[in-house]
């Protein structure tokens, strides 16, 4: 299997016609926290927790979800979601960090996404008082923390797993460049929305 067949066109009209009641419009999420790291912006940012050298980070629950955290700390690793809020505006191909040639964004981790959210699975170092100590963050510091998943290995982890081109990567990238910070001139042809408007 490597690409899914065309949609029936029953199927296909009724995601793609604006009358189908499909909604397109705009959701509300609201955090459950804040992230904190030593990572100001994108640039400088381990690109995975895999690669991010133990790097320490603390996730701050605001006061109402906190008895949400119950029974969370035998947990070695949790996902966090997280909002990329200095994601670059998003473009539908993109040069991974670990590729030299575009790529779908979908097919990458690249944080320049239509809706910018991040999994990452950092390690769990202790929880007091709905402050989460963690290490290997590759998340910049103040993003909005939207969810808290365990990370549970029979669930999360299928070793062997077909990984597309990152399989062919021999990349030992570490650490992020500049290519999706805010700013960072991408070429137009690839916006969503066209040029960005200066
Ligand atoms: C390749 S993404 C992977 C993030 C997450 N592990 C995932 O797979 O969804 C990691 C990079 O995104 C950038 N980044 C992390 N947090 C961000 C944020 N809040 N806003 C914008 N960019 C962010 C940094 O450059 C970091 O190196």
């Amino acid at each position: 299997m490597r690409q899914i067949r065309e949609p029936r066109p029953a199927v296909r009209d009724e995601v793609d016609s604006p009358a189908a009641g499909v909604s397109r419009g705009p959701l509300v999420i609201e955090p459950i926290g804040v992230i904190r790291t030593p990572f100001p912006a994108p640039a400088g940012a381990p690109i995975q927790p895999s690669r991010a050298g133990g790097a320490r980070g603390q996730a701050l629950v605001f006061e109402r979800f906190r008895q949400g955290l119950q029974d969370l700390a035998g947990f070695e690793r949790v996902w966090l979601i997280h909002w990329l809020h200095q994601a670059p505006p998003p473009r539908l191909l993109v040069t991974p960090f670990l590729d030299a040639q575009p790529r779908g964004i979908f097919a990458t981790r690249a944080p320049a996404r239509p809706a910018p959210i991040g999994i990452s699975a950092v390690r769990l170092l202790g929880i007091d008082d709905g402050i989460l100590e963690l290490a290997d963050v590759d998340i910049v510091d103040g993003a909005p923390l939207l969810d808290i998943k365990p990370y549970v290995p029979e669930f999360d982890c299928y070793p062997g797993t077909r990984a597309g081109w990152f399989d062919e990567s021999t990349s030992d990238r570490r650490v992020a460049d500049h290519r999706f910070a805010r700013h960072s001139g991408e070429s137009p042809d690839d916006c969503i929305n066209g040029p960005r408007k200066t």
